[in-house]
């Protein structure tokens, strides 16, 4: 095999080679001493691109498959041959829209795929769904030195197919094709994988790289608004906290970018700079060892703002959730003037445009300051929440108060009425939130 100026395969090379890589670097030691040291280094190599017609039969990206012997699993550029099998595992949502298309598209090409849709849906994300495709897998006699399981979907689809993927035969290599604008800009790029787990969000989940990611923003067109919408938080985040750019973008062409789904130029710029924003806080920080991340922006009491709204029967998308969390800490920026009111209002009223809520039922100074301690505990006792600092600028901080929380959270609730960008479908907000309106 060609391993000269492939840095991964000289890598691999190196790895392999005794001597260089733990145990048999210090001699004879540990047979005199007891004690033995094992180092060894797993290298991440995975490719994310863009790609047109994935689902053309004449496009061949769909069909790549692993590098043999590759470590890590690599993705080829030589397309599966006909003849040779397919796993694919997809949301059952998609599959309805574009089941014909998948069937065809390898049927075209003489591959043989089996196809198998899951509910994916969050209420359903569990170890349940995750047992079910390690099942099928396993009556597939899935070689996984040759055949990479193809996942569809959105981030929930993509996060219990990851994580099977991890967990059968201890890595599985999987290739993404995210299907919503949150799984394309966010939760098919990075590696981690996840389930619920005892009624909280992505409790148990691994590390693991995918072998690939295709985004092909056509998938898009089939979006239901909300979804659109709920994506584009995740790069409103990214924007606020790390490109002004990005921000003036979306401040230009917030209604545009949702009423066409995402599909004009500015929804390719907005999406590649979201992206390219994502990986650079990312790659440096995998596995999340430095715990000031700035992507945990809009990430510091939205998950027990979420997780109360599924409770309440008046679910919240997970990008609602971290709108509602991002206009909360918007105005603790401003009440800092770490911002303007100027810089606070166009924040907010982009959230307005993208018909993003800032408030739900659910919402209480009580739930942020839970929502609050509970991350500070994740967060090793500090509460390391990235503030905005300026447009497309983040600072942490670690001294956010009780009395502070209060505060925001009653001008928010106003600004939210005010602006009718309250999420409530079941419980008058007046009546859910009562202490609220003494506080002010
Ligand atoms: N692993 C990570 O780093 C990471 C990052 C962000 C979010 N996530 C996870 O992602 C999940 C949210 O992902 P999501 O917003 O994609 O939700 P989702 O997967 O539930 O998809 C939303 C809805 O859209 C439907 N759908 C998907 N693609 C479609 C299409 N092209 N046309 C029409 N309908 C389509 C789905 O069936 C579903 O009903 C959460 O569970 C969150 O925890 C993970």
């Amino acid at each position: 095999m060609a391993i000269k100026g492939n840095p991964i395969m000289e890598n691999v090379s190196r790895l392999n080679r005794t001597g260089l890589n733990g145990l048999t670097q210090h001699g004879t030691d540990g047979l005199q001493t007891g004690s033995f040291q094992v180092v060894a280094q797993q290298p991440i190599n995975y490719t994310i691109e863009e790609v047109e017609g994935l689902l053309d039969p004449a496009n061949k990206t769909l069909l790549r498959g692993v590098v043999p012997d590759s470590f890590p699993s690599l993705l080829s550029a030589a397309p599966a041959q006909p003849g040779e099998r397919r796993l694919v595992a997809i949301d059952d949502n998609v599959y309805r829209l574009y089941g014909k298309q998948i069937h065809q598209y390898f049927s075209v090409n003489g591959v043989s795929a089996t196809i198998v849709p899951l509910p994916t849906m969050e209420a359903n994300k569990d170890f349940e769904l995750v047992f079910e495709l390690a099942r099928r897998m396993e009556e597939f006699k899935l070689n996984r030195r040759k055949e990479p399981i193809i996942a569809i979907g959105g981030g929930v689809c993509l996060d219990v197919c990851g994580l099977a993927a991890n967990l059968y035969r201890r890595n599985t290599p999987v290739i993404k094709v995210p299907t919503t604008l949150m799984a394309a800009i966010d939760a098919s790029i990075g590696i981690k994988t996840a389930v619920n787990f005892d009624n909280r969000k992505n409790k148990l989940g691994t590390y693991c790289p995918p072998l690939g990611v295709f985004i092909d923003r056509s998938f898009l067109r089939s979006l239901d608004p909300r979804n659109i919408s709920n994506g584009a938080a995740e790069i409103l985040k990214m924007a606020c906290i790390k490109d002004e750019d990005l921000f003036n973008v979306l401040d230009e062409h917030a209604e545009q970018l949702r009423s066409s789904s995402f599909q004009d130029k500015e929804a390719s710029v907005a999406m590649r700079r979201s992206i390219q924003g994502m990986l650079e806080e990312l790659e440096p920080n995998l596995w999340e060892h430095v715990l000031c991340r700035l992507v945990d922006y809009g990430h510091t009491f939205s998950p027990e703002i979420e997780m109360a709204a599924l409770t309440h029967g008046d679910e919240l998308l997970h990008g609602e959730a971290v709108n509602i969390d991002m206009a909360l800490t918007t105005q603790m920026s401003y009440a800092r003037q770490l911002i303007t009111l100027e810089q606070r209002n166009q924040v907010l009223n982009i959230m307005k445009r993208f018909r993003l809520p800032m408030w739900h039922a659910v919402c209480h100074p009580s739930l942020f300051i839970k929502g609050l301690t509970d991350t500070t505990k994740a967060r090793d006792g500090q509460q390391r929440v990235p503030l905005m600092a300026g447009i497309g600028n983040a600072i942490f901080v670690n001294d956010i108060t009780h009395a502070e929380i209060r505060s925001a959270a009653c001008v928010l609730l106003a600004i939210a009425q005010q602006a009718d960008q309250v999420h409530s479908n079941v419980v008058p907000v007046r009546s859910a939130t009562p202490a609220l309106q003494l506080v002010a």
